[in-house]
């Protein structure tokens, strides 16, 4: 089988600058949820990476729920409409829920799943997205914790898949567009 390297053009975030990016940003949650219970709200499967090495990232206690929802399926650009594949565990009801995302492109699914997660009740609800595109976003979401805004380009890896591969690529890299053209 083809090397993923054969795929991609350039890297665009490292392993390296992503691991040191999200001790800083769990050193901001730390102070800002001081005294607070905070439940981490993962969305499947683009987050793993991220929750995995955020939580990690955290020393006091946290729990951690998953929502798996998919909006893209094998395209490269979001239909919008989004499909609940699994719902959460745990009921929201006046917990402080910080939604962990890989990336917000149109923000689409994002402005689903705040308004999905205010109707269930939580004192608070915060998202801490890795990457942004702010040239795709379609709608606006305010999100408290960004790690780094991107251009538009389409993107793979640390969790990002295209059509289910490209995940376990350890760096965020640009797919080369021969991939899906
Ligand atoms: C991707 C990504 C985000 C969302 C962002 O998920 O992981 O969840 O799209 O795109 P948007 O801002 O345009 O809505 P996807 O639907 O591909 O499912 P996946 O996480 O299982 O790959
Ligand atoms: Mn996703
Ligand atoms: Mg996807």
């Amino acid at each position: 089988a083809a090397d993923i390297a054969d795929d991609l053009t350039t890297v665009l975030v490292t392993e390296e600058q992503i691991h040191a990016r999200l001790a800083e940003l769990g050193q901001q949650v730390t102070e800002d949820y001081d005294g607070k219970e905070l439940v981490l709200v993962g969305v499947l499967k683009g987050a793993v990476m991220v929750m995995a090495d955020f939580m990690r990232a955290l020393p006091k206690h946290v729990t951690m729920d998953w929502m798996a929802v998919s909006s893209y399926g094998a395209s490269t650009k979001s239909s919008g409409v989004v499909q609940i594949r699994k719902d959460l565990d745990i009921d929201l009801a006046d917990k402080h829920v910080l939604i962990v995302e890989d990336i917000i492109d149109s923000g689409l699914t994002l402005a689903w799943l705040l308004e999905n997660f205010e109707s269930r009740g939580a004192a608070s609800i915060e998202v801490l997205a890795l990457l942004r595109k702010p040239d795709a976003m379609k709608v606006e979401i305010n999100s408290r914790y960004v790690g780094f805004d991107i251009p538009s380009d389409f993107v793979v890896g640390y969790g990002l898949d295209y059509d289910e591969r490209y995940r376990n690529l350890r760096d965020v890299a640009v797919l080369a567009p021969h991939v899906y053209s």
